[in-house]
């Protein structure tokens, strides 16, 4: 079993999105470990990205990161971290295979729906990064 993290993002949580994308990740097989539902601050936005911080639509990504409420969930499953990139597809919407939640739900290469960790070392940092060891709970 392998463990990543995902953002729902506040374009999906606005549009009313969150119950679909959950009842799509418990479909794909995927146990919930961990959820909060927050608004990150510009703080958190900055570091959770840092990697990106000298890509031209850091700032722009980080304002759209802290403008509204997200989920961020913990999830387990075999291969979690390329699965849910699969299920996700691909970063923009406009090219994401048809069915994927970015391709469902997302409508611009910001405002695309969902984060998934890109590696299982990342993912490692990105659970830690929200959770505590005590708050997630196996299934
Ligand atoms: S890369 O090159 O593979 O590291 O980048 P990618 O995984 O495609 O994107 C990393 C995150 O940056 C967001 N992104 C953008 N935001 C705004 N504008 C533009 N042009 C843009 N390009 C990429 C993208 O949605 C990714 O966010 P996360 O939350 O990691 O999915």
């Amino acid at each position: 079993m392998e463990r990543t993290l995902t953002i729902i993002k506040p374009d999906a949580v606005a549009a009313g999105h969150v119950g679909a994308i959950i009842d799509r990740l418990e479909r794909e097989g995927f146990a919930i470990l961990g959820v909060k539902r927050l608004r990150l601050t510009e703080a958190q936005a900055k570091k959770f990205y840092e990697v990106h911080r000298e890509r031209p639509f850091y700032s722009s990504l980080v304002a759209f990161m802290t403008s509204g409420p997200v989920w961020v969930m913990a999830l387990e499953r075999d291969n979690a971290v390329a699965y849910l990139r699969e299920v996700m597809g691909a970063t923009d919407p406009a090219k994401a295979a048809p069915g994927t939640i970015r391709a469902l739900y997302g409508s611009s290469i910001e405002r695309n729906a969902i984060h998934g960790s890109d590696s299982p070392e990342n993912a490692k940092i990105e659970v830690g990064f929200f959770f505590s060891t005590h708050e997630l709970v196996e299934a």
